[in-house]
């Protein structure tokens, strides 16, 4: 394995994890009247990490524009779970060289999971000197200190090793009443085909009292909803002594009186009975779950390293939609992986026929150098992993189709979050089962948890008018 590097721009931090509190960030002007443009790749953590770049900016006083060619500023806050999240990075960076071209002033940042891979800092060096200022997602934190020491020449500085957990990072965010909490950082499962303990680091919670203090602080702004953030977010507290377990963490968030509670992503491995006890005991715990299942085939399961059989994910999937009325379950499945054989696959779409998922993120395995999967023999080929993913695909939808149907004529409560972007007539939010809905109401509805009809059910949304 030769990730993480530890080049000479890599600065190891120390370790074991120590909480540092940060003082209160300054505003000042280094950027008065300058604009930012920012372009966020990847999942939930990385849109999370997004609002502590803008933060960061406005703090130095920048204003975010939405058109490229207008930035003084373009950061891409990257992700590198896939190969193709790579070419999309290096294809937008196409683009904003040429704008350089034009205007030479422009500062052009990369950072994210890209930045903290092996290959891509020597690649950014070699082949894209135009690349202002890299930095890793152990540092974010630092954005303001690397703008003032920019000085026209490349700089570069990705700590290969986690840091501590930072507490009291400013927050932009993007919404009003919906509010990301991360709840650690990293990830110690290491399935084997998957980069993100690389990127991220080792699994760091954070404190149970800090991240109460948090959603507290949320409520008393107005903020309706939060979603508790985690690459794991049931293995929380194993790695401080004498922390709550996960299901303590949610029993005590739901008592703060959030009206709803979320989180992502949880790992069948770590998800106890506890957990589904208190889920199903607290109606401000919204009945959504993601429950990724990665493959079908016990088989394959093992060479991913993912800790449970096809039978023991069943169970567990059973279990929960035993104790938790109405809950919509939805999951991850990676088709392709090496050796999977057409009776692993059809193992697959078994499981996915006894689950009838509300919905599914389906995925073609993606080899990520360094990870341990990637040398294992790949010996599918594109042609046939890609038949995999359209005869996936076709049952997913048939499914996310079906379970939506069930919603026809029927009331449900929408957290209204924005004025839909098909019809400017109506406005859009999630169900407490995180079903898209458009509605017919007006825009001061938006911010609110309204009653709604529904008057339309798709595949992939919800259309309806408020009652
Ligand atoms: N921590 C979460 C999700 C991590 S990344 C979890 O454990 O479920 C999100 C999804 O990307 C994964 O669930 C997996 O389905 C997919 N993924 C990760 N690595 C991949 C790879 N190398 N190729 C294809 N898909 C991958
Ligand atoms: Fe990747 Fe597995 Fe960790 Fe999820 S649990 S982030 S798939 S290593
Ligand atoms: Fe991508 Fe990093 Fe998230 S690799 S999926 S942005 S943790």
């Amino acid at each position: 394995m030769n990730l993480p590097n530890q080049n000479e721009e890599r600065k190891r931090t120390k370790n074991p994890v120590e909480v540092v509190y940060l003082k209160q960030e300054e505003k000042t002007d280094e950027l008065k009247n300058k604009k930012y443009y920012l372009k966020t790749y990847g999942c939930q953590m990385n849109v999370h990490d997004s609002e502590e770049l803008a933060a960061h900016l406005e703090n130095m006083g920048a204003i975010k524009t939405d058109i490229l060619e207008e930035a003084d500023i373009a950061i891409l806050n990257t992700c590198a779970v896939r190969e193709n999240a790579h070419d999309k990075v290096f294809g937008y960076l196409g683009r904003c060289k040429h704008l350089k071209e034009i205007n030479k002033d422009l500062i052009i940042c990369i950072c994210g999971c890209m930045a903290q891979e092996e290959g891509v800092v020597n690649e950014i060096k070699s082949r894209h000197p135009y690349v202002d200022i890299v930095f890793g997602t152990h540092n974010i934190h630092e954005l303001p200190k690397l703008i003032k020491e920019y000085n026209k020449k490349q700089e570069i500085e990705v700590y290969s090793i986690e840091g501590n957990v930072y507490e009291n990072i400013p927050y932009k965010r993007d919404s009003k009443v919906s509010a990301w909490v991360n709840i650690m950082y990293g990830c110690d499962k290491f399935c084997t085909y998957c980069i993100v303990p690389y990127t991220r680091g080792k699994q760091r919670s954070r404190k149970s009292s800090d991240i109460i203090k948090e959603i507290n602080d949320l409520v008393n702004n107005g903020y309706l909803e939060v979603t508790l953030l985690g690459q794991n977010v049931n293995a929380y507290g194993k790695d401080i002594e004498n922390e709550m377990s996960f299901a303590e963490l949610l029993e005590n968030v739901a008592k703060t009186g959030i009206k709803r509670l979320r989180f992502v992503t949880s790992h069948p491995w770590d998800f106890t009975d506890e957990m589904i006890n208190v889920i199903a005991k607290y109606d401000n715990i919204m009945p959504y779950i993601h429950l990724p299942l990665q493959s079908g085939s016990s088989r394959i399961l093992k060479l991913m390293g993912r800790r449970y059989t096809k039978e023991e994910y069943l169970k567990l999937f059973n279990k929960i939609k035993e104790a938790v009325p109405n809950v919509s379950i939805t999951t991850d499945i990676i088709v392709g992986f090496p050796q999977e054989s057409e009776e692993d696959f059809l193992e697959t779409l078994d499981v996915v026929k006894k689950c009838e998922y509300d919905s599914a993120f389906t995925f073609i395995y993606s080899p990520r150098e360094g990870t341990p999967a990637a040398k294992m023999q790949d010996n599918i080929s594109l042609l046939e992993k890609e038949e995999r993913l359209q005869r996936l695909n076709e049952l997913v939808n048939s499914f996310s189709n079906k379970n939506n149907q069930k919603y026809l004529n029927k009331i449900v409560k929408v957290l209204v979050t924005e004025v839909s972007q098909k019809d400017n007539n109506k406005v859009c939010g999630y169900t407490e089962n995180m079903k898209l809905v458009n509605v017919l109401a007006p825009h001061d509805t938006i911010g609110k948890i309204i009653d709604v009809k529904i008057t339309d059910a798709k595949s992939f949304s919800l259309d309806g008018e408020i009652i």
